[in-house]
Order: C-alpha cells, then structure tokens, then sequence
C-alpha cells in the first residue's frame, strides 16, 4: 500500500488516504486522471464510482445527464443497474409518489445495491407505510417544537464553550475539533448516551456508511460486522434499561415504551439506531464543515454575511442546499412507469440524486453552483427530501447551524480555510473528512 500522507504547509498533515482497487473494471484506477464528462459516452459516466466522489468530480457528469438523458440508465455498475433521476421536478414527482416508489428494506432499502441477506438491516426510513408512519411517529416527539426549545439553550452553550476553547491564529482541523465533537455532543443527548462515550457514536456513524473504505473499515465487511454488532449489544443494553425506568423525551426511551417499537426484533433496533446515528451526525456535521468551506469559496458572500448577520438562517438552507449531505436517495419502482420517453420497469432500482436536482439549471434562477447567502428560493433545496420521508430532524439540523454561526460572528472576524478539505469517498453520504482553518479573532 502506497503512502499518500502528504506533509502540508501549516504544520497539519492532510489525512492518510489508503490506495484502493477500483470497486469495477470499468472504473478509475486510485489517482488516475478523471476525464471531462464530455469525452465520455453517456451511458459510461460511472456517476458512483467512489474515486469521483473522493475528489469531488462529479458536478459535470450530472450537467450532462440533466442535459442529455435526465433519465439515465446505468446498466453494469459495482451496485447493479440502476436509473438515475437528476432535474429538480422529476425528482420532486418520485419522492412525493410513494405508492408507485418504494423506500422498502424488502425490496432493497433507500441506499443502491441489493441488501446482504443475512444482515438486513429494517429502519423506519425504509419501510413503506404503515410501518413506517407507525415508528415515525414514535421518535418524532424527540425533535418536536418543544424539545427543540429545551435543546437551544444547551446547544448554545456548548457551541460557545467549544468555540472559546478553539486555538486563535494557530491552524486545525475544522471537521473533527468542531462539526464532529458538536454534532457528536448533540447525538449523545439525543440518545441519552453516556457523555464520555461519545465519540463511539461518531465512529458507528463512520463505520455504517464505509464498509467498502479501506480507510474506515480496513479489515472489510467482517470489521464493519463486528463494530456494529458492538453497537447492538450496546444500545440493547441503554434499550432494557430504558425500558425498566419510566418514559423519557430521548429518543431510546421513545423507542423502548413506543407501543409499535418496544418488541423490535436485534436488528430492526440496530436499523433504526444506525437511521438516527447518521440522519442526526453525519448530515448536520457535513453541513457544518460546508459553511466554513463555502463561505470560504465565496468571500463576497462572507462579507454579505458580516454586513448583515440576519441572513444566518437563509445561509443555512443556502449551505445545505450547496452542500446537499446525502446525495441520493434510492427508490424501487412498484410498477412499470414512463418518464422521458424511457419505460422505469417494476422492480427496477433508482437513484434520486438531490446532490443534482439542488443545481438545476431548470429550477434555480441564480446561478445553482454558487452559494449565494440571499438566495431568495433556497429554502426550496432538496436536500431534505419531500414526502411521507422528508427529514424527521431537519429543524434539529438547521437550529445547530444557525446557532453556530451566531456564535462564530460574535467571536471571530474570519475563520480561514487553509486547504481544500479531504473529501468523503462513496457517493452517498456527501462530506469532508479534513479540513484545515485558521480562526482570527475580532479584535
Ligand atoms: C442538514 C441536516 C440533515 C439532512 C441534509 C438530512 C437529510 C435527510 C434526507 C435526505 C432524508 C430522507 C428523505 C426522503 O427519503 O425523502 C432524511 C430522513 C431522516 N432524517 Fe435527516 N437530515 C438531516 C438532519 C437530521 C437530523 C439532525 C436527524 C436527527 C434526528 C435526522 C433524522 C432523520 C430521520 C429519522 C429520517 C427518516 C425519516 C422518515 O423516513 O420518515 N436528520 N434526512
């Protein structure tokens, strides 16, 4: 194995990259040059090959699709066949008609790739109705307005105690000293989850989405099965204990006295505590690191900020539509559909891709790959999804940023980014694991 660690100025050293195989014999080799879209045939854009999504590659094969084949069929991939849906409406139509579209676990889930059959995994999120209306509506008193206003006060504090304790003028990791460490301390008091053992939150959050990333998992599927059995048989521990003590507003103690909950099966329960573990971390923590980057990549929108901290919440729909966390979503179609001219067969799998519909030349009336912190539709962004799945914990996930970022404009004058961040590799959940910044304080 190759080292790729690579020494950088500032004295931080960007993050080991293990070299890969290519997950397909059609896709790219670890650091070989990526071609222009436009040099490739159509039906060879590889849209998931993990080494596009590495080095964040991807924006112009998704230009060509929504160009010239809005619905796209990729017929051999590392995931099996599978369409891909890329304008902003059509997938608007998919995600609103779940009749016709299944998020099933039994019919193979909302991620592409057939499911390994003796490690289902069922979570609510996957499950059509009425199960899952049923299980939604167990852990939806968690996030409510109510619980949102007993959490303000206590994210705010700790985003405040994390922002002083970050050094001034001295170089460090954004993404693990404050997106993961605050959307972790959140994770924690979601769960109710022993404080100091946080940050095994955050690697079973790692370890769910990377079972093919030999940086995350380097001993493969038998690893990822082992660490998250370990979380199984910690969070059926948390789970009976709740269960002997009386209903509380965590999302465990929902689970465990919820009439259609408290009988789940081992693995339904590790389903849905995966479902919450990355829903709640992974998403906001990507978001988090987006602003900076962003705000970054768009100094003029910097300074619109300063000039007028009232667009903060605006900003962050804007940075969570640029951003767009999960990429996709995937949908199995429950019978022959017609769109584009093109027949979606019964049983076919397809890929909603936010990460495009949310740059939709169609839809956006300013230019969609900028971020524009007073963009007037961006509270319009897919990112959350639409429908009977649309984003149980979106408000959590907006109330985090917007606080952050009140926080960030009373104590500092410019957060700079020194690098161009380590990226996710896999094209689902979109994000970036490094990130180096300097904070320079108001004088
Ligand atoms: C910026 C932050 C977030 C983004 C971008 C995001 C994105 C999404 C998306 C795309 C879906 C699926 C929508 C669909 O299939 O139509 C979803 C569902 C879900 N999210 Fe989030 N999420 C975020 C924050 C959170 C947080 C903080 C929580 C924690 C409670 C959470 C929990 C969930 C759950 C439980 C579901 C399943 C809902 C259902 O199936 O009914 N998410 N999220």
């Amino acid at each position: 194995m190759a080292d790729t660690s690579q020494k950088i100025a500032h004295g931080l050293e960007r993050p080991k990259i293990t070299q890969r195989e290519p997950m397909h014999d059609t896709y790219l080799r670890f650091d070989d040059p990526i071609p222009d879209a436009s040099e490739l045939a159509l039906e060879d854009l590889n849209i998931v090959d993990p080494e596009i999504w590495r080095r964040g590659a991807y924006w112009d094969r998704f230009k060509r699709m929504r160009d010239e084949a809005p619905l796209h069929w990729t017929p051999d991939s590392f995931v099996g066949p599978f369409w891909s849906v890329t304008r902003y409406e059509d997938i608007m139509k998919i995600d609103i008609d779940h009749k016709r579209f299944s998020s099933s676990w039994e019919h193979g889930g909302i991620v592409l790739g057939e499911p390994m059959e003796d490690f289902e995994l069922p979570m609510f999120i996957a499950m059509d109705e009425p199960r899952h209306a049923e299980q939604r509506k167990t852990v939806q008193p968690a996030v409510a307005p109510n619980m949102l206003k007993v959490f303000e006060p206590i994210i705010r504090e700790r985003t405040q105690d994390l922002l002083d304790s970050l050094p001034t003028n001295e170089p460090f990791d954004w993404v693990d000293t404050v997106s993961i460490e605050l959307t972790t301390m959140m994770l924690a008091t979601l769960f109710d989850f022993p404080f100091e053992d946080r940050r095994k939150l955050t690697r079973w959050s790692d370890v769910s989405t990377n079972r093919e990333n030999p940086d995350i998992c380097p001993g493969g599927e038998a690893q990822w099965r082992e660490e998250l059995l370990e979380c199984l048989t910690t969070f059926m521990g948390l789970f009976q204990k709740k269960q002997a003590e009386p209903l509380r507003n965590d999302l465990i103690s929902l689970l465990a006295h919820g009439e259609k909950t408290r009988d789940m099966q081992p693995q339904e329960l590790l389903g849905n505590i995966i479902l919450l573990i990355v829903g709640g971390n992974d998403t906001t923590r990507n978001s988090m690191s987006a602003s900076i980057y962003g705000l970054n990549k768009f100094p003029e929108e910097y300074a619109k900020l300063k000039a007028n901290p009232d667009l903060i919440p605006n900003m962050v729909s804007e940075v969570i539509r640029w951003q767009t966390p999960l990429a996709f979503m995937r949908r199995t179609a429950l019978e022959d559909v017609e769109m584009h001219g093109k027949t979606i067969k019964k049983g076919d799998q397809l890929a909603m891709w936010y990460a495009s519909g949310n740059r939709d030349e169609r839809f956006w009336n300013e230019d969609p790959n900028r971020l524009i912190v007073d963009r007037d539709q961006a509270r319009n962004h897919l990112s959350f999804g639409f429908g009977i799945h649309r984003c149980v914990g979106n408000r959590l996930g907006e109330l985090q940023l917007r606080i952050l970022w009140e926080e960030i404009m009373k104590r500092f004058e410019h957060i700079e980014v020194l690098e161009e961040p380590a990226l996710t590799s896999g094209a689902f959940v979109k994000g970036y694991t490094w990130m180096p910044v300097i904070c320079h304080p108001k004088t």
